[in-house]
């Protein structure tokens, strides 16, 4: 039986190189499944509860999807609208009403930590899909695999991180785990928007090539992955401050012809002006795949985590 049955998933810094090494071996198997080709019910009689506090499309989404494509099913909310929530219950007594419907509880809150709190309140296993600024683990996961997938490996492959490093929580969990893997890493970044000294810290501590610049010019020729993100509009707590770095990168094609020709580009989505739609047809693109890649991984970890076996 996997050590993954019955577990959390708060931070990708619960998970060791084996549990990741793991999930990335699983999804790949899930592939045929996650496309339809393959019908799979082994987790028939299963119930996914999704609790979205914040909007989201691909995690939402891509949840109901593997749970459904493994004969599970799924209950929840898109929005605290609409519910309780809005009487004032709270997030400790959701989830105590949650666990009686449910098997396994996934959850998107605004506010860092909230996955870990929530978790104290059930045995059954909380899957962090997004706390605030902090760390969107099951994301990271489906990025690791994409860059897996496509480059065979991690140690040594120059990732650079682009964009909002301070309040985009999917690159604070994926720079853990490229730490952990031996990637070398750059930051791109508006000063104001820099990864938190902490981050930065972890990273150094592994004795890793670590570089830091403001300017995309800078790690254009050498990066293998560019990793790109949003500007996170919705966590300044001073809108003249987001527009004052609104805008900051742009990636388009003729950025890209001093890339190197197995270059892949990278976003977590949603996107908003930081990639140009003429990217979009260029080989370098991936977001579109990496965003398939999330029910594949994510069926991984629901199997893991329900079913017990890879
Ligand atoms: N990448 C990501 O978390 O997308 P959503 O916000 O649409 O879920």
């Amino acid at each position: 039986m996997s050590s993954f049955r019955g577990r959390d998933v708060l931070s990708i810094r619960d998970l060791s190189r084996a549990d990741i090494e793991l999930v990335l071996k699983t999804a790949r198997r899930m592939v045929p499944t996650a496309l339809g080709k393959r019908a799979s019910h082994t987790l028939e009689g299963k119930i996914l509860g999704t609790l979205f506090y914040e909007p989201s499309t691909r995690t939402r989404l891509s949840f109901e999807s593997a749970m459904n494509r493994l004969g599970g099913r799924v209950i929840g909310f898109s929005s605290a609208e609409g519910t309780s929530v809005q009487k004032g219950e709270t997030l400790a007594d959701t989830i105590r009403m949650v666990e009686a419907y449910s098997d396994a509880i996934v959850l998107r809150h605004p506010q860092e930590g909230a996955a870990r709190l929530a978790a104290e309140f059930t045995e059954k296993p909380v899957i962090n899909a997004g706390d605030g600024a902090g760390q969107h683990p099951t994301q990271t996961l489906l990025d690791l695999y994409t860059i897996w997938d496509e480059k065979g490996g991690f140690a040594g492959q120059n990732v650079a991180l682009v964009g909002d490093l301070k309040y985009g929580r999917t690159v604070h969990s994926l720079t853990y785990a490229l730490a952990e893997f031996g990637a070398n890493l750059t930051f791109v970044s508006p000063p104001t928007l820099e990864m938190p000294r902490e981050i930065v810290e972890a990273v150094k501590e592994k004795g890793l090539s670590l570089k830091v610049t403001h300017r995309l010019e800078d790690v254009i020729r050498d990066a293998d992955v560019l990793y790109v993100t949003r500007i996170q509009k919705e966590r300044f707590p001073d809108p003249q401050e987001y527009e004052k770095v609104a805008g900051t990168y742009r990636i388009d094609a003729n950025l890209l012809r001093e890339a190197k020709r197995d270059l892949i580009i990278m976003h977590p989505l949603p996107r908003v002006t930081e990639i140009a739609p003429d990217v979009d047809r260029t080989k370098h693109s991936l977001y579109f795949k990496q965003a398939f890649n999330g029910v594949p991984v994510r069926m991984a970890l629901l199997q893991l985590i329900l079913g017990g076996t890879a």
